[in-house]
């Protein structure tokens, strides 16, 4: 009896005195470890007399009891002050994030410049008709300009004759489908529904069926520009043209070079190359004041209203911003690339 209350008040004691998880475990086992103190006790009560073990048996029993509490709650008090013992001062974790596609990053700009003029973010499908993506576009069906984009056409059902009329009327209507080669069928699918003045820009990805090498994609990104109005000329392309490339290469020296080309839909086409900072011309996009026929196609008048059109491939631009040496990187899919924006 005497040792269970002296190995009472030493416990107690030395609990006290206790400031650590590490000093609180070596009480532990000194105490109700496999060799502890009281566990000695309890261990040697099968050797005593019957009278002395019904006394000291509980006693000794209610001691463990008491000090295995003891223990818990101590480490409880432990838990709750390191609550308040945070270094308010050390520096934070830091946390991962993921990153944004170089290509997400390029559109966002896109998005912002052009909506700083006043220009409207328009949307349109992936998978198009032969007529928005080309005859719309003033390219006829047999005109050689449509070797120009190497499509990837849409398996049509097959039509076993029976049914006639839905096999002319598909033929008639232009019905078939392809993934779209460029942006441009949008400019004709947002006059037909939209009355000028307006200028919208259409961000997209476009498809075209030819091999890949470091700069071609058989998918990749475009953004279509399209200004009507009653006397819009090639002044207000140009003025739009020099800002968005300002303000997209921030503070950096931007020359232009404007060059006669031909495009379907365009009459006259240009091309516009950039030079960044002394650097190499660049060929960046593809433009024009928007032809008749395609005014016609989208029931506009052409001696009313006129308008410029451009488009530009994201990805080339997101290539010439960034320094990346290979398109087919955007689609790889590796995350050390994309890390690194
Ligand atoms: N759609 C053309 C292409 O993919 C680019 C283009 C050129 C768009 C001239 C235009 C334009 O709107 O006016 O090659």
């Amino acid at each position: 009896m005497n040792s269970i209350s002296e190995i009472k008040d030493s416990f107690t004691k030395e609990l006290d005195a206790v400031s650590d998880v590490a000093a609180l475990e070596k009480i532990r086992v000194a105490y109700v470890g496999r060799n502890g103190t009281l566990t000695a006790v309890l261990r040697s009560l099968g050797d005593l007399p019957l009278d002395e073990r019904k006394k000291i048996g509980p006693l000794a029993q209610a001691l463990r009891k008491e000090i295995e509490d003891a223990l818990i709650e101590k480490i409880a008090s432990f838990a709750e002050q390191s609550k308040f013992s945070v270094d308010l001062t050390a520096p934070g974790k830091k946390i991962s994030r993921g990153h944004l596609h170089p290509l997400t990053l390029i559109e966002k700009d896109f998005r912002q410049i052009f909506s700083s003029m006043n220009f409207s973010v328009i949307d349109g499908p992936e998978i198009e008709s032969e007529y928005y993506n080309f005859d719309a576009l003033n390219v006829a069906p047999n005109h050689p300009a449509r070797d120009m984009w190497d499509t990837f056409w849409i398996k049509q059902p097959e039509f076993d004759g029976s049914n006639t009329s839905s096999r002319d009327e598909a033929k008639n209507t232009k019905k078939h489908l392809l993934l779209r080669t460029h942006t441009s069928p949008n400019q004709a699918r947002f006059m037909r529904e939209h009355t000028p003045p307006f200028q919208i820009i259409v961000p997209g990805r476009v498809f075209r069926y030819e091999a890949t090498d470091a700069g071609h994609e058989i998918n990749f990104y475009q953004v279509e520009g399209l200004m009507v109005g009653k006397d819009i000329t090639l002044a207000n392309l140009k003025f739009v043209i020099e800002e968005f490339f300002k303000k997209f290469f921030k503070g950096k020296k931007v020359e232009f070079r404007y060059r006669p080309s031909y495009f379907p839909f365009t009459e006259p086409s240009i091309e516009v190359d950039i030079k960044i900072a002394g650097g190499k011309w660049l060929e960046v996009m593809g433009a024009g004041m928007v032809h008749p026929h395609v005014f016609e196609y989208a029931g506009y008048n052409p001696r009313e209203w006129q308008g410029f059109a451009f488009g530009m491939g994201m990805d080339r631009l997101a290539m010439i911003k960034y320094n990346i040496p290979d398109i087919r990187l955007f689609y790889s899919g590796d995350v050390r690339f994309i890390k690194q924006f």
